[in-house]
């Protein structure tokens, strides 16, 4: 690969680099066999600048939606199209210069999500936007102006309500807040959670009862702010806790806290309530160092103008907590020692007790048996590099893996990408679409079936 320059940085070389436009492929070239019932699109985001555009850290480009439409065996086409946020159409900004906050004025680079036959562009700094189904932008959504903070990019839709559960984060009070939208839309709770500041709460979890916190020490500067930069900075001062709240509203001001050791977590896998009502949260978590590096490496301080790395330094490792809120202890262990992100489950089991997860190392994807203690690993290739994996159920399915892993490849070449598209239980190539383009390096996807 094309390392980075001492005048780019690495989000904007090699396989991470934006691609300049927008195109349209039909009929695209499929190497094994799609399995015909996979009658969907795959939708993927990521920061993507436009030409010209130089960003000071990998989170801030526009968003750019790719996308891959499947049936009947067939890879029908391919499109990229960038979200028209307020921010891409008219250059708006998200804090204005009279620190007036416009939550349309995002990115919307980070998810894409279908909920409620609609699909939203995510970015945890403001409202989503609403796509349709051929990538063209409907708008921001603020469900009917009931949404009065950001929204996570990384909502749950609860598999037993229908209900997708999310939170918004801010800057000043409230810093934290909660959101529940029913199985039809309808935005019906929202509750302020006390935390002693603003932090950048990336992800959170939730379990049949419960909503999990990660209250970690990523805290808000000002300062970084006034001189351009992403605005969050490690502060040890903060400590770092996991907060166990109970969903039902009439508990609403109870959150039990647990201290735990300093940590910062991008990406839960998915959490559940065993049998002593034990609340067991599995994460990919970064120890302080490593997330030092990461986060430099992205394009946050410190080491932010001195990149000269040739790939994303710092890995996060798969970490279980077990938290006990009638006892108020917390226990918690490393499951793996290798360097993973992303990590993904099948969503029918979101709040629920999952055996398998599956997360990308710089060259594989993982599953892991969480039953067993066992994984396997799947490498498309020298010199590719595997997107988030997510997880696509079979029709019918009855055992947990029984379905497929899709992922977008990238040549580090900076040739061209496929979608890979994987035996999720025995992690055997079923088939892959070369895609005309090489996609860049991104964040997260969602297959969306077609209604049935
Ligand atoms: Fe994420």
């Amino acid at each position: 690969m094309n390392g980075p320059t001492a005048s780019r940085p690495l989000w904007m070389d090699g396989h991470m680099a934006p691609v300049p436009d927008e195109i349209d492929a039909v009929d695209l070239p499929v190497t094994g066999a799609l399995p015909a019932e996979l009658a969907g699109r795959y939708f993927r985001n990521g920061p993507n600048p436009r030409p010209g555009e130089e960003t000071r850290h990998w989170f801030s480009g526009h968003g750019m939606v790719h996308g891959i439409r499947l049936r009947g065996g067939r890879a029908e086409w391919y499109r990229n199209r960038w979200v028209r946020t307020r921010q891409f159409t008219h250059g708006a900004q998200l804090v204005g210069a009279g620190f007036e906050v416009d939550r349309a004025a995002v990115t919307a680079n980070t998810h894409v999500i279908p909920f409620n036959e609609k699909i939203y562009a995510l970015i945890e700094v403001g409202f989503p936007y609403e796509l349709t189904p051929e990538l063209d932008t409907v708008g921001p959504c603020d469900f009917g102006g009931r949404l009065t903070s950001a929204m996570t990019a990384h909502p749950k839709e609860d598999p037993r309500t229908g209900e997708l559960l999310f939170f918004g984060y801010g800057f000043v009070p409230p810093y934290l807040t909660y959101h529940r939208l029913s199985a039809d839309g309808e935005l019906v709770e929202s509750r302020e959670i006390d935390v002693p500041g603003g932090t950048m709460m990336h992800d959170f979890a939730i379990t049949e009862n419960h909503v999990v916190w990660l209250d970690l020490p990523l805290v808000f500067d000002l300062e970084l702010v006034e001189r351009g930069l992403m605005p969050y900075r490690w502060d040890d001062g903060y400590g770092a806790r996991l907060g166990v709240m109970p969903r039902d509203p009439e508990r609403a001001g109870e959150v039990r806290w647990f201290d735990i050791d300093p940590c910062y977590v991008f990406h839960v896998g998915n959490a559940h309530e065993d049998e002593a009502g034990r609340v067991v949260l599995d994460a990919a978590r970064y120890t302080p160092g490593d997330f030092d590096k990461v986060w430099a490496t992205t394009g946050g301080l410190p080491a932010h103008e001195t990149v000269t790395v040739a790939s994303v330094q710092g890995v996060a490792r798969l970490h279980r907590w077990t938290l006990d809120p009638s006892g108020g202890k917390v226990a918690e262990e490393a499951l793996d020692d290798r360097g993973v992100e992303f990590p993904r489950h099948d969503d029918a089991r979101t709040g629920l007790e999952h055996r398998y997860l599956y997360t990308v190392t710089g060259d594989s994807i993982v599953k892991y048996d969480l039953r067993s203690g066992s994984s396997a690993e799947h490498a498309p290739g020298p010199g590719l590099i595997p997107g988030e994996a997510a997880f696509v159920p079979a029709e019918g399915a009855r055992g947990e893996d029984e379905g497929w892993l899709m992922s977008i490849v990238t040549d580090t070449s900076g040739d061209g990408s496929e979608l890979l598209v994987l035996d999720a239980s025995d992690l055997s190539r079923v088939a892959s679409v070369r895609l005309p383009r090489r996609v860049p390096a991104g964040f997260h996807g969602s297959w969306i079936p077609d209604a049935r």
